[in-house]
């Protein structure tokens, strides 16, 4: 059995529920690009509301982590990895929690004692020291010298709000050297294999607060351990990479000793493309959001390739995609149903990027034809990077040739005030997540339902949501519709919304087997991710959905309804703003 059967099968044995991954793109948060954790689609139910699979779960998680894009290329980093996680909604906490995880530990993975070390919460003003954890591990017979106590890395938060607490981090020694007696978290033999977080608190913007249950939430990335476990320093020497690999090496007809770097990068932005192209909700290549940062690892792959040499003209990234898709079908059913998508994305954006790159080139031509010394400058540089996506490295090779200097100092600066400028984009998007998902998301959330309903009415029954983003100040409805909505069907729309928010509808909420609630029409967006037991809210009689919530009690409290534009999302797709006054 591999890493992840092993995990799941043992937690299952504990009592717990598995449940299925979430999709990478968040739904209904607009707080994150990418899912970045395990925990991160269980926040409602880290904060008190009943989650329909108990009170036991455990998962794998598909998670992307785009902060550190450029670092990828080590023997680490990977922008998609996958998350082993189980959770306590208000059931077992620290001993049970610290008991599970040791025994998985030495006696599933049979790691010896010996090479584990483990971080503990030292406390702080506010939050007293751990010593209920240090006593268990102590019990478990970790020694006094492989416990280390920190402050800042022990208590554990997704951004800056929402269900937190302080956590165990647990660690492995990873290298053939004699093991020192005190474990030393800061020293890089020793490497965090799982974290386990006591979620007793929440923050918000005045202050911390105990929650209503205490939960647990622990994390441990797949990539990593599985290295360890198979004793390589380098996580793509590992099975996960195995044929990715060699499948790099027959296209390029390259060893990957001596091509590290550009062959890491091809094989970790593929696969970060395939699981964003494949999700359900519909990520294409575009300049915003998830879009750019897929179009950023679609055209990075690409870069990589050129300077390995592989002819842009043949299928490589069909083959990697393929190859991928067919590693982790067993898991992730979406990556087969997609498959057509997800080869069509890379291929259209690799089509697309070769364009750029030729026009690009002959813009190279025109300005070192126009250069009145032998620099090219920074606003040039960037100018190349920006419009037609050339690497500073690349614009750098072919001034070389020709006996030009680059300013790279220069375009470094110009890249990081843009860098920047991004860094607080993604920033505004962290503050105010689903994890403090106030008053205004509420409103805006049951409106995304009576709105789906009313387009159901004035447009017809095909209508099907296919997507939304909640921000305090707007709501977003993507659906599926052939048409541009006509002014009289917008108005239509906006009325019959209106009308219900006066009606004062009652919002209420049931529990019930998933096929009794189809057959009673409620609406779902993806119904293969909802367990047997689910939730439905009805407004009235107007509409009744599969979904998490929340929700208001009452229609009036949503104001009046306001439809701020209608255009294009995609093929087949409309997109709604909205506004609540
Ligand atoms: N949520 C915790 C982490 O990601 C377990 O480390």
């Amino acid at each position: 059995m591999n890493l992840k059967d092993l995990y799941i099968d043992f937690f299952v044995r504990k009592g717990h529920k598995q449940i299925p991954s979430a999709p990478v793109v968040p739904e209904n948060d607009p707080s994150v690009l990418f899912n970045t954790a395990g925990m991160q689609p269980l926040i409602p139910y880290l904060m008190g509301e009943q989650h329909p699979y108990g009170t036991r779960l455990v998962d794998v998680q598909k998670c992307i982590r785009t902060n550190d894009l450029e670092n990828i290329g080590d023997t680490y980093h990977h922008t998609f990895f996958e998350m082993l996680g189980n959770w306590s909604l208000g059931d077992y906490f620290k001993e049970e929690s610290i008991n599970y995880s040791f025994e998985f530990l030495t006696k599933v993975l049979n790691i010896p004692i010996e090479k584990l070390g483990v971080t503990i919460f030292k406390g702080n003003d506010l939050i007293p020291k751990d010593e209920e954890t240090k006593k268990i591990w102590l019990s478990l017979g970790i020694k006094e010298e492989r416990i280390k106590e920190t402050e800042i890395d022990n208590f554990w938060i997704a951004g800056e709000t929402g269900p937190c607490g302080p956590d165990t981090e647990i660690f492995y020694f990873r290298s053939d050297e004699e093991i020192p007696e005190y474990f030393d978290p800061e020293d890089t033999r020793w490497v965090e294999i799982w974290n386990n977080v006591f979620m007793q608190y929440k923050k918000d913007e005045t202050g911390i607060h105990e929650l209503p249950k205490k939960n647990v939430d622990t994390g441990m990335g797949v990539e990593r351990v599985v290295a360890i476990l198979e004793g390589v320093n380098d996580n793509y020497e590992s099975s996960i990479w195995k044929s990715t690999i060699k499948l790099l090496e027959q296209i390029t007809g390259l060893s990957y000793y001596g091509n590290e770097r550009s062959m890491r990068i091809i094989a970790d932005h593929i696969r970060t493309a395939v699981f964003i192209s494949a999700d359900p909700t519909g990520i294409k290549p575009s300049n915003t959001d998830q879009g750019y940062i897929l179009r950023r690892l679609i055209r990075g792959a690409i870069r990589h390739a050129k300077n390995l040499n592989i002819d842009n003209n043949t299928d490589w990234e069909q083959l990697l995609a393929k190859n991928i898709i067919n590693e982790y079908k067993k898991y992730y059913k979406e990556l087969e149903e997609n498959e057509q998508v997800v080869l069509d994305v890379l291929k259209n954006e690799k089509i697309k990027f070769n364009r750029t790159l030729e026009k690009g080139l002959k813009e190279f031509e025109k300005i070192i034809n126009n250069l009145k010394d032998n620099k090219l400058d920074k606003d040039n540089a960037f100018k190349l990077y920006d419009t037609y996506g050339f690497p500073i490295e690349l614009t750098e090779e072919l001034a070389h040739e020709k006996n030009i200097s680059v300013d790279k100092e220069g375009f470094k600066e110009k890249f990081k005030a843009h860098q920047e400028l991004s860094r607080k984009g993604s920033e505004e998007k962290f503050k105010g997540g689903l994890a403090s998902r106030g008053e205004q998301e509420t409103k805006y959330h049951t409106a995304t339902h009576l709105l789906n309903a009313a387009l159901k009415q004035v447009v017809g029954d095909y209508v099907h949501q296919k997507g939304s983003n909640i921000t305090t100040e707007r709501m977003r409805f993507d659906f599926s519709c052939d048409h541009k909505l006509t002014e009289e069907e917008k108005q239509k729309v906006e009325d019959l919304v209106n009308k219900w928010i006066k009606e004062d509808l009652k919002v209420t909420k049931e529990e019930m087997d998933k096929e009794t609630a189809l057959k009673s029409g409620a609406e779902c967006m993806f119904i293969e991710r909802y367990p047997d037991i689910v939730t439905v809210y009805s407004i009235g009689n107007v509409s009744k959905e599969l979904c998490g919530g929340p929700h208001v009690t009452h229609t009036s409290v949503l104001g009046t309804f306001k439809i701020i534009k209608e255009e294009a999302s995609s093929s087949g797709v409309r997109r709604i703003k909205a506004i609540l006054n």
